[in-house]
């Protein structure tokens, strides 16, 4: 076999088999296929696209190219649930607890954010004392003691994706639909879960823009998960707007915790609901999303996520007094809001200019290098459809470096829009596919 004849294929829009596609990311993977012929052949993928059978093959094969976990070890039904990214998206540091404290093991991996969104496991650092590394003795033992532990995605997963989104990053080949959906999926698949619950974000801070496109590359997703005997469920949730009021690390697990406390955003107390109860049906711990959404409910009312959320952080090191006292969490040393320039209803809070705004304050990475100030962000006071008089306060914003509080300033005013004409706030939930 030889990679031309591979790329020769594709290129004159020709299905390729699974032996062809396993050659390529094997060989590609340890080396023995130079980035220009990767990077013809992801251009040959990108133009004329991959069929599903393609799509599977191309997710087993990355899948396999790295370790495999085993969590055979763990009781129960391994449920994972995966979202594809956005801002204020604090819901795993929510959802974990909730689900483990209804009796649904959670054996997560999760990874770190770049850009304008954040990830869990930088929000997780934000406690102190918390550590995302565990060996996988540990990690398997907790969640059997405790139902519950998060850990960071292993340098040995899925080897061949990290290479090929690198590359993909830099040859304008990242917004397939195939490939995104092998690259999201093959580590949901080595990671061991026995079900997949997928969260696609749409909308202006989500990788998919368009509600077409989201339903695309849900089922797409929902297609690999159950082609690989893997129960999978995808729900296609809003990113047009923040999640919640809390962008930025300290921020947002400050508000996780109040969600368990029964004080969350209805946006967000929303979303986990909807999560954890189809959670709870793959984990077979619910029979019907209703009595999921009762168990769900009654976690948080009970106070017993809010203590398995105490039990979680005690066990990876971290200091479980932050649930009580906020001011354990890294504070920022400048607290600034920013007014209302005009009356009216708020018709749009641009998602992805309000990550950016909160990435410069320094609640993001740039670069994968760049060192995150874990206390900087922005609370927002409103949702899309509120009415402001003008001089309210939009949103206070957190930082200790204040040369950037101009350009995040300018950047965060661009994201608003606000009119004369009443608006409608956002729908949270556009659709579920299975
Ligand atoms: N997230 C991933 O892990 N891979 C992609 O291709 C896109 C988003």
């Amino acid at each position: 076999m030889r990679i031309y004849d591979i790329i020769r294929k594709k290129r004159d829009n020709h299905e390729l088999s699974k032996a062809e596609i396993e050659f390529f990311v094997d060989k590609y993977s340890k080396g023995e296929i130079p980035d220009y012929q990767a990077s013809a052949l992801l251009m040959a993928i990108y133009l004329n696209k991959m069929n599903k059978e393609e799509t599977v093959y191309l997710t087993e094969a990355m899948m396999n190219s790295g370790d495999v976990i085993d969590l055979s070890e763990i009781d129960g039904i391994k449920v994972d649930k995966h979202s594809t990214g956005g801002v204020g998206d604090k819901t795993t540091i929510a959802l974990a607890p909730l689900v483990a404290a209804c009796g649904a093991p959670v054996a997560k991996m999760s990874g770190r954010g770049l850009g304008h969104t954040g990830g869990t496991l930088d929000k997780l650092e934000a406690i102190p004392g918390f550590s995302i590394e565990m060996e996988a003795k540990k990690f398997i033992d907790s969640v059997n003691k405790h139902k519950i532990a998060v850990c960071g995605q292993t340098a040995t997963i899925a080897v061949a994706d990290k290479k090929m989104y690198a590359l993909r990053d830099v040859t304008a080949t990242v917004d397939n639909i195939s490939l995104i959906a092998a690259s999201i999926m093959c580590k949901k698949l080595a990671s061991g879960a026995n079900a997949i619950l997928l969260d696609v974000k749409t909308g202006d801070g989500a990788f998919m823009k368009t509600l077409d496109d989201s339903f695309e590359l849900a089922k797409a997703m929902v297609d690999i998960g159950n082609g690989m005997n893997r129960d999978t469920i995808g729900m296609i949730t809003d990113m047009d707007e923040p999640l919640g009021f809390a962008v930025g690390n300290s921020l947002e697990v400050i508000e996780a915790i109040e969600t368990l406390k029964g004080n969350g955003p209805k946006d967000f107390v929303n979303l986990c609901e909807t999560l954890g109860a189809y959670m709870l049906v793959l984990a077979k711990t619910a029979d019907t999303f209703e009595e999921g959404v009762e168990k769900i409910r009654e976690a948080i009312s009970s106070g017993s996520a809010l203590e398995k959320l105490k039990v979680f952080i005690e066990n990876q090191g971290g200091d479980k007094r932050v649930v009580d006292d906020y001011s354990l969490f890294p504070q920022a040393n400048l607290v600034i809001p920013i007014k209302a320039h005009r009356s009216g209803y708020i018709s749009r809070i641009e998602a992805e200019e309000v990550g950016v705004s909160a990435m410069i304050l320094g609640a993001g990475r740039e670069t994968k290098d760049d060192e995150l100030d874990l206390a900087a962000g922005i609370i927002l006071n409103n949702k899309v459809g509120d009415y402001v008089n003008e001089g309210d306060t939009l949103a206070t914003m957190y930082l200790n470096k204040e040369e950037k509080l101009e350009s995040a300033k300018e950047r965060f005013i661009n994201a608003y829009s606000i009119v004369d004409e009443k608006v409608e706030p956002k729908k949270l939930v556009y659709g579920v596919v299975t």
